[in-house]
């Protein structure tokens, strides 16, 4: 998808040659200063109700008068109309692409219905809304039919805006091939997406792009001494691997931000068996890894000021003759000892010893991403990730990100007091607590190997795949990830 921004004067949007053009009104009155004919049409739907000055709204013209392309749709957005959230933005914008779906537009132009200032979170979020309309799932269905013919988007802006909406296009293009990297990966099934086929994803992006990957097996894992990542994995016949790879982009002694992803691309449960129903869902349980992965690709291409290290523990949590049973005391890579009390808490078995192992990095801060807990889904439902820091200035940073990339988190409690259901007569600690408060007393249980480093860890259990008609990854947290990490470059 080839992505411009072009001047466009308010009076001048319908001369803009293209096959289609998509104009956001904001606000609530008509005053949109468009050329006459379009005005007058659109003051016309809006007097016989077929259109109206609302948040959803849209009206689709057919050859209009006045307009070069063949169609145009005016979308609603809502809001104030001096103003422009990006988030309202992008939902008109989202609804406007819904209807143009069909029409074989090839060339799109989208623009303000006005004299709105646009800037680099709109012309992000264009971007975001386009890709998310057009992305077609075809790794193990060829035959899939594209969603439609679009490849060329044009953002129609005012000369002030300009320098601002070209770095939003710029940003949000490469935020948009991390993102596909993630959700190509994510949607991929457990039988194709393996721990060994993510390694080969990262080497993949360590060759086209030049950096370093190392991919660790199962007898560097064991030299390692990580106890209960290798007692997670023990039980499937898949191998292991333990991948890391290292984004240089600032003098080697600059502490590096560390990403940790958790990549279960299979999670039955394990012993504690999961039930059938929407079982097959847990192949997105590589989310956190694929995020890493995707903001990697980001990082690889917007080339910021730091060093990123992204670590990637990966397995499958299987059930069987040499699987974990109920019970079992492992010794973690931090000679802390956990007894496992319930084999389908395995996210934080693979990822104690991955964040012990981020020590060696002397990192300026860790992040983990894992799709942790069911009940961090009940917490915030689908919207909000869950964000665990007992940092409040990395908790603000995390959540500016967020507001920023439009992809929202949400803060969660961490207090001490959490930790006691953690409490275990036969080792340093349990993998479970009981049920309420279960997505923070996971966190509290990651809390406890990341003693040493500032630390922030994301649930995004509910965010990072959608169920139903809609199945399928979103590559979230991607944008809020590759936004804390250019904000960490200053
Ligand atoms: N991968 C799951 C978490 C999950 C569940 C993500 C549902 C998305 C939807 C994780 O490994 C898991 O099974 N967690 C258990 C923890 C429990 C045993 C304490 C859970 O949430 O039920
Ligand atoms: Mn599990
Ligand atoms: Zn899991």
């Amino acid at each position: 998808m080839d992505f411009r921004h072009h001047i466009c004067a308010p009076d001048m949007l319908g001369s803009t040659p293209c096959d289609a053009l998509l104009l956001v009104i904001a606000g609530d009155q008509g005053d949109t200063a468009l050329a006459a004919p379009l005005a007058a049409a659109l003051k016309d739907a809006t007097a016989h109700g077929d259109f109206a000055f609302k948040a959803g709204r849209l009206l689709y013209l057919h050859r209009p008068q006045g307009v070069k392309a063949q169609r145009i749709v005016f979308a609603a957005a809502g809001g104030k109309a001096a103003t422009m959230a990006a988030k309202e933005f992008r939902n008109a914008v989202a609804k406007g692409l819904g209807l143009l779906k069909e029409s074989g537009a090839k060339h799109l132009a989208v623009g303000m219905a006005g004299d709105v200032e646009l800037g680099a979170a709109h012309a992000e979020a264009l971007v975001a809304a386009v890709h998310d309309a057009t992305y077609v799932y075809r790794g193990t269905k060829p035959s899939a039919p594209a969603a439609s013919a679009l490849s060329k988007v044009s953002l129609l802006c005012r000369k002030a805006d300009a320098k601002a909406v070209a770095e939003g296009l710029n940003r949000g293009q490469a935020i948009a091939q991390g993102v596909l990297l993630a959700r190509e990966c994510a949607n991929r099934p457990g039988n194709h997406c393996t721990p060994t086929y993510l390694a080969e994803q990262a080497q993949k992006l360590g060759k086209d792009h030049g950096c370093k990957v190392e991919v660790l097996d199962r007898k560097a894992v064991e030299k390692l001494g990580m106890g209960s990542f290798l007692a997670v994995a023990q039980g499937s016949h898949e191998p292991l691997r333990f991948i890391v790879a290292h984004y240089e982009g600032a003098a080697t002694n600059v502490a590096p931000v560390v990403l940790v992803g958790k990549g279960i691309t299979f999670d039955t449960g394990g012993i504690s068996i999961k039930p059938a129903a929407e079982m097959d869902e847990m192949k997105f349980d590589m989310g956190g890894a694929a995020s890493v992965l995707g903001t990697l690709r980001a990082v690889l291409e917007l080339k910021p000021k730091l060093n990123l290290v992204c670590i990637i523990p990966s397995c499958e949590n299987m059930p069987g003759g040499a699987a974990i049973k109920p019970g079992d005391v492992v010794t973690s890579m931090s000679g802390q000892t956990i007894e496992i009390l319930n084999t389908d808490a395995e996210g934080r078995l693979i990822l104690c010893d991955a964040l012990t192992y981020a020590e060696r990095f002397k990192p300026a801060v860790v992040v983990d991403i894992a799709t942790l807990t069911g009940a961090c889904v009940v917490a915030l439902g689908h919207h909000h990730s869950g964000l665990f820091t007992a940092d409040d200035a990395l908790a603000d940073q995390l959540l500016a990100a967020s507001r920023a990339a439009l992809d929202p988190c949400w803060r969660m409690p961490l207090d001490e007091e959490y930790d006691e259901a953690l409490k275990s007569n036969f080792a340093d600690m349990g993998n479970v607590g009981p049920r309420a408060g279960g997505a923070i007393t996971a966190a509290m249980f990651l809390r406890r190997f990341t003693k040493n480093y500032a630390w922030a860890h994301l649930d995004i259990a509910g965010t990072a795949w959608k169920s139903g008609a809609a199945k399928g990854s979103t590559g979230r947290p991607v944008p809020l990830l590759t936004h804390f990490v250019l904000a960490r470059a200053g």
